[in-house]
């Protein structure tokens, strides 16, 4: 059987996921919301929830009239979205569920959103078939995948360098799973599962990390080619590859310890027919 995830974290760093992950995806969630087009009473479903950024900024847009579902096939993500979801909105469904054999009935959503999750799909055009199978007829589905290759974000590509010195194959990979899903093939997926009007555009944010250090040895522990890096090497394989990223950005670190790097991920829109 083929691996169902191309992310697979161990349970117990989902909670550096969700600390590290936030200040490098919030503006991208906020990109793939607005570009869903949400209003008050809408039902969505964000697809490879995590532990629920979107799902989160979804509840917010479509209010107590509306309704929120998360999936994902990570129990442990599951978890900490559940702990996450805002009382104001307490209809958030979190539901365990891989993303080509998702439980709702046809029909069922007005948007399906997904973010940084389509890269993972151990099969793409399999888990949009099944996307387009639960968004109504003329519905949406927005996306953001981080851009390829990494030599687009010096983030990415230090990390690359890291693995080169200190990792393994697998862990390069892992790296290359998350960089693998370019608006060409997210169009060419999208196309097959019957969605029309695609258009793809990069999205480039500046993010800020207070503790640059921090940060590049907190993130490294909570995606799966840090892990890898530490299975193989120990954790002097592990603290030798953060202080590579550490030292590969120095030019972009500043005397205080903070730094401010580009993402780009490209954004994808696709509207389901109306009619077949
Ligand atoms: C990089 S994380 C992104 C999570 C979240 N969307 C976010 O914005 O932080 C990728 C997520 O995809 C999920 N995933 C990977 N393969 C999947 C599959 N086949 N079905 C459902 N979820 C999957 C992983 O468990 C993980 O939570």
């Amino acid at each position: 059987m083929a691996d169902p995830t191309g992310f697979p974290l161990r349970d117990t760093a989902t909670e550096h996921y969700d600390h590290y992950s936030a200040p490098l995806m919030a503006p991208f969630v906020t990109a793939v919301i607005e570009a869903a087009d949400l209003f008050p009473g809408a039902q969505v479903l964000d697809l490879a929830c995590g532990t629920g950024f979107a799902a989160r900024a979804a509840a917010a847009q479509v209010g107590p009239t509306g309704h929120v579902v998360a999936a994902d096939l990570h129990e442990g993500m599951l978890r900490i979205a559940a702990r996450n979801a805002p009382r104001m909105y307490p209809d958030i469904e979190f539901t365990l569920a891989p993303a080509d054999k998702l439980p709702y009935p046809d029909d069922s959503f007005d948007a399906v959103v997904c973010q940084q999750g389509a890269q993972f799909f151990p099969d793409l055009e399999a888990a949009l078939t099944e996307a387009a199978r639960v968004t109504r007829p003329g519905g949406r589905f927005t996306a953001t995948t981080w851009t390829s290759p990494a030599d687009r974000s010096p983030y990415f590509a230090a990390q690359l360098k890291a693995i080169t010195e200190h990792g393994t194959e697998e862990a390069e990979a892992r790296l290359a799973t998350s960089l693998s899903c370019p608006a060409d093939r997210l169009t060419a997926a999208l196309t097959t599962a019957g969605f029309h009007d695609i258009t793809t555009r990069e999205v480039t944010f500046a993010i800020a990390f207070e503790d640059f250090a921090d940060f590049a040895a907190g993130h490294l522990s909570a995606v799966p080619w840090g892990q890898s890096i530490e299975e193989t090497g120990g954790p002097a394989a592990f603290a030798a590859a953060a202080k590579t990223i550490r030292a590969t950005l120095t030019p972009h670190t500043a005397p205080d310890g903070s730094a401010t790097l580009p993402f780009t991920a490209t954004l994808t829109t696709a509207t389901l027919p109306t009619t077949t």
